[in-house]
């Protein structure tokens, strides 16, 4: 009998929260290797905030995921048969195999794994968020020595990197995430400062905790939380764009008539940078520095990471769901297989 994997393919496209009728979960024989080509047998799947965009058919900046078509993501990954000789059977790549079990991929596209740093890392501080923090902040943000960095989502794989390279590079770092529990967390990062964007006064929070004002504020989040950083923001700020996943499932009731007035007055006054990015963009320049500097900082402890690891392909939509809203302590990784 032919062996099959499961895969999650996209149904419908989610009005607000997706749910399980948005998904239909496929069995298909497990793919056989063409020349060029490995199958890999996913070990962890990457839920990354960017998967919601993937779902809807809005224009952006990549293709949404047709309906039908196999939910998109990073994988950690045993390679269990090649037709190349650039993996061999068992090493540990990192890939694009998706919400599914098995995948079959170009293998010259993948990364073999050092494996003197757990596998898991390749999907968070030493993989894509890992690398937006650092792109976003350094090519953009350009922390200077004494300036203060704010972050929001400050726990999560982007934010905690953002905010331990603007201590490396000798920049005050003011976290903000929601709840008590991660306020602590942010505090095992190294963070100055630790807010929560969910107690009462963030304005009045962020006033005591940046009496200088904000040089730089890396945007994760959008909302409330930019409603009440932008007030602090200093002349010259810079605001790298990185996301604003406060209101991905588009159901928030923020944005009032005039906030646009409001964010361009700031920007005249203060000769504010706003400026947003993929990541995409700065992987031909900067990824190289990247691996090099920051696996000197996994290893060194400068840089520390958390990941909350959800076990089993059938809770990745519950997993996913729990990112979006909060739910994950560090980066959300669902361990497929053993
Ligand atoms: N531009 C790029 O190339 C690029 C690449 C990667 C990621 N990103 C973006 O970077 C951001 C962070 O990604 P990540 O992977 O590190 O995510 P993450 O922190 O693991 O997860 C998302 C976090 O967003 C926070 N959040 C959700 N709703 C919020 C709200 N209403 N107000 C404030 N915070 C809220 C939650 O943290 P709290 O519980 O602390 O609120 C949640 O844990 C996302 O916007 C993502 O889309 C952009």
């Amino acid at each position: 009998m032919t062996e099959t994997y499961r895969s999650y393919r996209l149904a419908a496209r989610p009005q607000g929260a997706p749910t399980a009728d948005d998904f239909d979960i496929v069995a298909k024989p497990i793919p056989t290797p063409r020349e060029g080509q490995a199958v890999l047998r996913t070990l962890y799947l990457s839920l990354d905030p960017y998967m919601r965009g993937r779902m809807d058919d809005a224009k952006s900046y990549a293709k949404p995921v047709e309906i039908g078509g196999l939910m998109v993501g990073a994988t950690v990954s045993e390679v269990v048969a090649t037709e190349s000789d650039a993996v061999a059977v068992g090493d540990v790549v990192l890939g694009y195999g998706g919400w599914a079990e098995y995948s079959v991929e170009d293998a010259a596209g993948l990364r073999v794994l050092d494996p003197e740093v757990p596998v898991t890392t390749a999907l968070g501080v030493l993989g894509m968020p890992g690398f937006t923090a650092y792109a976003g902040l350094l090519a953009l943000g350009k922390p200077q020595e004494g300036e203060t960095v704010a972050v929001a989502a400050a726990t999560g794989p982007v934010g905690s990197a953002v905010g331990q390279i603007a201590k490396i590079k000798g920049a005050k770092a003011i976290g903000i995430a929601g709840g008590e529990k991660k306020v602590a967390l942010l505090k095992e990062f190294g963070f100055d400062e630790a807010l929560d964007h969910r107690g009462d006064d963030l304005r009045g929070a962020l006033k005591a905790a940046a009496p200088n004002g904000i040089d730089v504020y890396f945007e994760n989040v959008g909302g409330p939380v930019w409603d009440a950083v932008l007030p602090r923001l200093n002349l010259y700020g810079r605001v790298p764009v990185c996301g604003l996943v406060a209101n991905y499932n588009g159901t928030a009731e923020f944005a009032p008539a005039g906030s646009m007035e409001r964010v361009m007055r700031s920007v005249l006054t203060k000769s504010l940078t706003i400026r947003g990015f993929i990541q995409t963009e700065f992987v031909e320049s900067m990824h190289d520095d990247f691996l090099r500097d920051m696996t000197e900082w996994v290893k060194s402890g400068q840089v520390k990471y958390q990941e909350e690891i959800i076990d089993g392909f059938d809770n990745v939509l519950d997993a996913f769901n729990g990112m979006l809203g909060g739910k994950n302590f560090g980066k959300t990784v669902v361990k497929i297989a053993e």
